[in-house]
């Protein structure tokens, strides 16, 4: 194998450790996070049609969303299977479900790619942010069709291109003025593998969902200076933050305070920072 192959074991084995490193900074940057993102678990569990007594599936739920949106709608009459492979990000979302004493959902740390669950055995499946990082994805969405019952839904968003998430983009610009980020070997998946418009409305055609349908979201980003979007994103932004923190102090600082500066675009007269980023929201029918 030369260097430039992709080695999808070993790119899974980096994503854990990606996650697991940035899971406490998801934590603590919780309410920025949801400020913005929580109309869009709405609108997931809306769009998969979840009722109450429903048994749901969320895969790479981080520390616990659309679960715990999902949760709620199911009742107690219902039930949510969140899964994961970041036994850190896990480990938050148990402690988040006992606070708010949610009993109706179970944790299982599991790659998307390797679920097992009997054929039928789910009313609606949910993917927020997630699927762009499997290296075989129709795999898996063939999988995720299995477990649905005839009729279920699955709804799964990912991040559109570049130019439309600036919350996204503009580390990236940032970073790659200070260091070297070397291209992904082809085949690599990253944070925008599915940013093409339709891209994951045909992955979902291709495993056999039926209806399927593209809708684009807005998920802005409210923080209340130029310094704390910085902070913000180089401790929550996976694999941005994990390849800026293997840097020396004076560049991570570097790259801080451009990032910093960048953000100022974004910025009101208060100095607070308001950024509309764009997700692509893909729904079928089995
Ligand atoms: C951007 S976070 C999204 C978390 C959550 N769904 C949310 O929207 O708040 C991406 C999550 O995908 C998980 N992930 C990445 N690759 C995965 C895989 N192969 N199997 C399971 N989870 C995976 C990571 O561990 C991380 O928790």
């Amino acid at each position: 194998m030369s260097t430039n192959d992709f080695d999808p074991a070993q790119y899974k084995a980096r994503q854990v450790q990606t996650w697991d490193d940035v899971a406490a900074a998801w934590d603590r940057w919780w309410p920025t996070i949801e400020k913005g993102a929580q109309s869009l678990s709405d609108y997931m569990v809306a769009s998969a049609a979840i009722k109450a007594g429903h048994r749901v599936l969320d895969v790479a739920t981080g520390i616990g969303e659309p679960a715990f949106t999902a949760a709620r709608a199911v009742g107690q009459g219902g039930s949510v299977v969140a899964t994961d492979q970041s036994p850190q990000m896990l480990e938050i979302a148990r402690r988040r479900a006992k606070d708010l004493d949610s009993a109706n959902i179970e944790l299982r740390e599991m790659d998307a790619e390797q679920l097992d669950f009997p054929e039928a055995s789910f009313d609606a499946a949910l993917c927020r942010w997630g699927l762009m990082f499997l290296p075989d994805l129709s795999a898996a969405l063939d999988n995720l069709y299995r477990f649905l019952r005839p009729s279920g839904r699955m709804v799964a968003v990912v991040w559109s291109e570049p130019a439309k998430v600036p919350m996204l983009r503009l580390a990236g610009e940032v970073i790659r003025q200070h260091m070297d980020m070397p291209a992904p070997p082809p085949g690599a998946p990253d944070i925008f593998s599915l940013a093409a418009p339709d891209s994951l409305q045909n992955a979902f055609v291709a495993s056999g969902f039926s209806g399927v349908k593209t809708e684009y979201k807005t998920v802005t980003l409210e923080i209340p200076s130029s310094q704390d979007y910085a902070n913000f994103t180089l401790d929550v932004a996976g694999p941005l933050a994990a390849a800026v923190a293997q840097q020396p102090p004076e560049i991570q600082a570097s790259i801080h305070r451009d990032l910093e500066q960048a953000a100022t675009q974004y910025a009101s007269a208060d100095g607070s920072i308001t950024m509309p980023n764009e997700t692509i929201c893909v729904s079928g029918t089995k």
